[in-house]
């Protein structure tokens, strides 16, 4: 990433200057990188040893770039949720390759052995911490939104917590469903959640993926299949009661915004870290 100063006369005639190796700042080492389809990407990075996270939080990584008008490198930061569970000994993240983004048209080329800058500062709204005991917890995500929920997903205290557990994912196709689907199976037949939370544990946990524009078992978006009462019916349980039910959102904008608004008129009521009520939001991070 070190750009070498170029020599002019005026400098040759200076005393030479030592070369500037920049270093990059909270640098962690990409140890495995997976193509899911051409627009999406995961990848494992080493994990700090003294980064604390609650699963659901969000961390910003990126990569060194030159500024146009300095020459100067500096950081391209953006947020990203943390797939992994908290226990995990490495970190993973899911990632949009977006052709044009700054940052994701460069890091959707990372290799093993690369390095990423992460600040080790992990915040976020979608933790058990910011919601009310209750009887089943709901994670609604559309493409990459579904990255914080792998992580809660694979956390032994959502089982602790619920009866049962719901995962619905919308996608516009089959193949960015994989990542997920993959997820699920892999929990499924996790020995180490079964041992500590029990062998039934998976039987709590339930899968609803969607998608709205290639032909799969189930089509349509989850809020026109709540709204239509399919949805319920598919899964075999009542719509959405703040007696009940808990729920975290993270997804684009209006899947955000319009699931807010049925929340409220099933009567839940949107929580934070300081106040916790019955939902909670996050927009999957685009570049
Ligand atoms: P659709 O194909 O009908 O737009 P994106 O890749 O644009 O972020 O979308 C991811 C998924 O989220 C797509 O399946 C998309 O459906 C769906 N989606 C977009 N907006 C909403 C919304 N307001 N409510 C529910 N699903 C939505």
């Amino acid at each position: 990433m070190t750009e070498m100063t170029p020599v002019t006369d005026a400098a040759a005639t200076k005393a030479p200057e030592t070369p500037k190796k920049m270093a990059v700042p909270d640098a962690q080492t990409v140890t495995a990188v997976q193509h899911w389809t051409d627009r999406l990407f995961s990848f494992r990075v080493t994990r700090p040893a003294s980064l604390r996270f609650r699963s659901g939080e969000f961390v910003m990584i990126g990569l060194m770039q030159t500024d146009a008008k300095t020459g100067r490198e500096k950081p391209l930061l953006r947020a990203y949720s943390i797939a992994s569970p908290s226990w995990d000994e490495e970190l993973e993240f899911y990632s949009i390759k977006v052709p044009d983004g700054p940052l994701t048209s460069r890091l959707q080329h990372i290799q093993p052995g690369d390095e990423i800058i992460l600040r080790p500062k992990p915040v976020g709204t979608l933790v058990h911490d910011a919601l009310l005991p209750g009887k089943r917890i709901w994670f609604f995500a559309t493409g990459t939104g579904i990255a914080p929920f792998a992580s809660l997903l694979r956390d032994p205290q959502t089982y602790e917590d619920y009866d049962e557990v719901i995962l619905t994912h919308t996608c516009r196709e089959v193949g960015e469903l994989e990542y997920g689907k993959q997820l699920i199976e892999e929990i499924r037949s996790d020995e180490m959640l079964a041992e500590l939370i029990g062998e039934g544990f998976h039987e709590k946990l339930r899968y609803y993926p969607t998608t709205t524009r290639e032909e799969s078992p189930k089509m349509g978006r989850i809020t026109d299949l709540m709204r239509s009462g399919q949805a319920f019916e598919d899964l075999g349980v009542s719509p959405l009661d703040p007696a009940v039910d808990r729920a975290m959102i993270c997804g684009n904008l209006a899947f955000n915004l319009e699931l807010k608004e049925m929340f409220e008129e099933y009567g839940l009521e949107e929580g934070a870290n300081s106040d916790p009520k019955h939902y909670v939001v996050e927009k999957a991070f685009l570049d």
